[in-house]
């Protein structure tokens, strides 16, 4: 048994780093009676200790925590074509007053930190993107009383995540907004939708696991359909992206209204993950250049898309969206939690 057998709600709100699930989203997620999930990707250890004291000040139900498992990219290998996508950049960076950023190529986005201050914690739920995480950090949360979820993208991670112990899986489909959780991020994610991702993990022996469904899930029809296949919730996240609660900026906001974005498509071009987002100029413009250097391209490109969106420029900035993006509500999110699930 997991704890999403008792939600009232069988909704996770996604974890969206970036400043999207804020302490008042994941909060309001789980008073909804679903799971709110905190993201911890891209934040500092202080910065995450601070979120997690917020949410608590904000909700006595449970919620969980999100960590990316680190890709460790080798320098040696990558850097002439790190270095291309930079030079690629450079105009658009000089139009917008910056300088694309400087590759970290040692970072572990503070993996370390980060697991024991979960550990500490101790949050309902510890969920991993990105990859297996380590037998000793899924001991150490177990033992903390934490259940361990992991995000999968094929029969083949379903199967290593249920070998290292995980207790439910996130299966995510190709439909998902942001990035694909694939555990090798230079490998091209399979195609294929939450569905059919639920009928091969379900055929296998990970299949005895609790499943989540994730990717595109945008209507009541879309929650029971996944339920009927044999999830025991969803994860939802462009559903929420346009609620009070969402931490998305105006100029994100403002994209997933702007007409002339039209195209959702997979693209390596901001951070060097697949992932999916509305079509703008970046997109057209440095998809095809951008190496599969995770997190390492995203660092390069970050001042970039930051400055475009603190300029309210949608087409040099990344609009994450799954499929159901034409769907988001600009609503409480327990009311979008509530018709999900109505
Ligand atoms: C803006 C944004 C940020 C995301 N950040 C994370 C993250 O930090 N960790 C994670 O596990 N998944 C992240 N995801 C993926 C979600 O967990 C989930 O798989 C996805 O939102 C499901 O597809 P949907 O957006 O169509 O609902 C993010 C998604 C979006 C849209």
């Amino acid at each position: 048994m997991s704890l999403l057998h008792n939600l009232e709600a069988p909704v996770v709100g996604a974890p969206m780093a970036g400043g999207v699930s804020v302490p008042p989203l994941v909060a309001a997620v789980s008073e909804a009676g679903g799971l709110g999930m905190l993201p911890a990707g891209y934040r500092t250890p202080e910065q995450l200790a601070a979120d997690l004291v917020d949410v608590q000040d904000l909700t006595d139900r449970p919620f969980g925590v999100n960590l990316f498992v680190p890709d460790r990219p080798r320098r040696e290998e990558h850097e002439a074509a790190v270095a291309a996508y930079r030079e690629a950049l450079l105009p658009r960076a000089a139009a917008l007053g910056v300088d694309p950023g400087t590759p970290s190529w040692g970072s572990t986005d503070h993996w370390e930190d980060k697991v024991a201050l979960v550990e500490t914690f101790a949050p309902a739920v510890v969920s991993c993107t990105f990859g297996v995480p380590d037998a000793d950090a899924v001991a150490r949360w177990r033992a903390a009383g934490s259940e361990v979820h992991v995000t999968v993208t094929s029969g083949a991670e379903a199967l290593a995540a249920h070998a290292a112990g995980a207790d439910v899986l996130i299966l995510q489909g190709q439909e998902a907004g942001g990035h694909r959780g694939t555990h090798d991020a230079s490998a091209d994610p399979e195609v294929v939708y939450h569905l059919g991702l639920l009928e091969v993990v379900r055929a296998g022996p990970a299949g005895e696991l609790p499943l989540v469904a994730a990717g595109g899930v945008t209507t009541s029809g879309d929650v029971r359909r996944a339920l009927a296949a044999g999830a025991v919730a969803v994860q939802v996240g462009t559903a929420l992206l346009l609620s009070a609660e969402s931490g998305a900026s105006p100029t994100y906001r403002r994209a997933l209204r702007d007409p002339s974005l039209t195209e959702r498509v997979t693209t390596r071009a901001f951070t060097g993950r697949v992932a999916g987002a509305l079509r703008n100029a970046f997109v057209d413009e440095l998809g095809g250049l951008a190496p599969s250097v995770f997190p390492v391209v995203g660092q390069v490109s970050g001042p970039v898309r930051r400055a475009a969106a603190a300029a309210g420029e949608v087409q040099w900035t990344h609009v994450w969206a799954g499929v159901g993006w034409r769907a988001c509500q600009e609503r409480p999110a327990a009311g979008i939690v509530r018709e999900l699930t109505g």
